[in-house]
């Protein structure tokens, strides 16, 4: 089974064409590498109903990763956990708590991130920082145990 994915980048200034969504393009090059088939790839401001609207739409269909990038730090703007929450069902705590602690060892900011992660319906949503460095590192983090989360989701385990 081919797992499908979809990106959301979350950012005034890269929805407004102020500057060029690099991390996005990163996230997805990384699923398609991964073996992924990234069928969303949008970009939207930090705006509460806008993100919430863009999550549902990528559970409804289905999409069975979905990967934020920005909006979970501490600045006023800042809102892209709550919005996930919103429309996660269940929580992954787990794999926030990997994501933070790994990160630590690379920089103590990485604390700063106030990143959520959890399941809707057959998808898992997880929310990454906005830099693309840091997408990087979270998508190490996350590799070695995302496809059997992904097969455990979709009801294909084995085990
Ligand atoms: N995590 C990793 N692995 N590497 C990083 O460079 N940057 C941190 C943190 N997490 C970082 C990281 C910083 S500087 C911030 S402010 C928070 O993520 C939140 O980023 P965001 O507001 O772009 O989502």
């Amino acid at each position: 089974m081919r797992f499908t994915a979809g990106v959301l980048t979350i950012s005034d200034r890269a929805s407004s064409g102020v500057y060029e969504d690099k991390s996005g393009k990163v996230l997805v090059e990384l699923l398609e590498d991964f073996g992924l088939e990234v069928r969303k790839y949008e970009i939207v401001a930090d705006d509460f109903e806008s993100i919430k609207e863009k999550l549902l739409a990528y559970t409804d269909e289905e999409i069975s990763l979905i990967l934020t990038s920005g909006g979970t730090g501490f600045s006023q703007r800042d809102i892209t956990p709550e919005a996930s929450l919103a429309v996660i069902e269940k929580r992954a705590d787990g794999i926030v708590e990997a994501i933070r602690n790994e990160s630590a060892k690379i920089t103590p900011m990485a604390y700063l991130s106030r990143a959520v992660a959890g399941i809707r319906g057959k998808s898992l949503i997880i929310n990454f920082p906005g830099s693309p460095k840091a997408c990087r590192e979270n998508f190490e983090i996350i590799r070695p145990f995302l496809f059997h989360g992904l097969e455990t989701i979709a009801g294909c385990d084995k085990h």
